[in-house]
């Protein structure tokens, strides 16, 4: 079979005979953004996935953001276009160690970043995201002991917001803990009026340097409304898609890593492409699936999360 030459005329009929909802994160490439009908950070994405009436769901996203849909549904098809789309964050923190790790800190509650896997949502009491983390942990008593897992650069961010100790996972994320503090340097002399937003994924020396702080939609909303002409764009680059379009007189400036290239993109976000979508779609797979225990494990910290935000 080949690909249709109208592939997104087909891709709406697809949805239309699935009675399916395309649910795109900001770091898929431009032309599954354009399509989706719903684009969001990871908080967004799951209120999304909690409410919809979409027999289908189609998530352009990574694994665990598709985990997150099903758990929400575990009666409807969930399609990811490519189930190796993982995320280094999830990868960092295996439910083995993990288990070992909190029997090291009893009496802790866990708050697990909703970048991991279901059957670690399944070891936490509260899931959070980059939009919600302060919020959370603020909403708990002062003298709550909390394991906050698996970002530790968003682990510190958050004690730091919130005066509060936690014991912190030791994990990252791949495209943003690279980013250079030298190459930030250089661009700030080259655009010395630019304002630099960065996401809390990013390690601390980043962060130090940036105006403003926050989630996917966070950094999209602030560089909308802030008087600022340019920005040094401290998240993965597939946002600045939704940056350019809100705000087509801005100028966005991409942050590399600290590799030779100016790359910054996020493999695996990456491996979804419209084509790989289309053949979900077409073909009713690859689905997510996962053990109805896991799944009814992991609600409950979800939902306590939604019911927080
Ligand atoms: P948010 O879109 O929730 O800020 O998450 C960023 C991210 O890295 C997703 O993998
Ligand atoms: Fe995971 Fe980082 Fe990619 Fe987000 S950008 S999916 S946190 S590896």
């Amino acid at each position: 079979e080949t690909l249709p030459r109208d592939l997104v005329g087909a891709i709406q009929n697809l949805k239309k005979e699935l009675n399916a909802v395309i649910l795109a994160h900001y770091y898929q490439e431009a032309a599954i953004q354009d399509i989706a009908d719903y684009l969001g950070d990871s908080l967004g994405l799951s209120q999304q996935a909690a409410s919809t009436d979409a027999d289908v769901i189609v998530f352009a996203g990574v694994h665990f953001m598709a985990e997150t849909a099903k758990i929400l549904n575990p009666h409807k098809l969930v399609l990811l276009p490519d189930l190796e789309a993982g995320c280094s964050l999830a990868d960092s923190c295996p439910p083995r160690e993990f288990t070992e790790f909190k029997q090291r800190h009893p009496d802790h509650l866990v708050i697990s970043y909703i970048n991991c896997t279901a059957e670690i949502k399944a070891l936490s009491d509260i899931i959070c995201t980059s939009s919600n983390a302060v919020k959370i942990v603020q909403q708990l008593p002062e003298d709550q002991k909390i394991i906050f897992a698996p970002d530790r650069n968003l682990g510190r961010y958050v004690m730091e917001q919130t005066g509060r100790q936690m014991v912190l996972w030791q994990g990252s994320c791949i495209v943003h803990e690279t980013f250079s503090e030298r190459r930030l340097l250089e661009l700030k002399a080259k655009y010395p009026q630019a304002e630099i937003i960065a996401h809390p994924e990013c390690g601390e020396a980043i962060l130090r340097h940036a105006d403003f702080i926050g989630s996917t939609t966070a950094l999209l909303n602030y560089s909308n409304k802030s008087q600022g002409k340019e920005f040094i764009v401290g998240t993965e680059p597939g946002i600045i898609h939704q940056m350019e379009k809100l705000s087509p007189s801005k100028q966005f400036i991409p942050l590399p890593n600290n590799s030779n290239c100016d790359c910054n993109e996020c493999p695996y976000m990456r491996l979804n492409t419209l084509e790989k979508l289309y053949w979900a779609m077409k073909r009713r797979s690859p689905e997510i699936t996962l053990p109805e225990d896991t799944m009814a494990a992991a609600l409950k910290p979800i939902q306590r999360m939604l019911a927080m935000s």
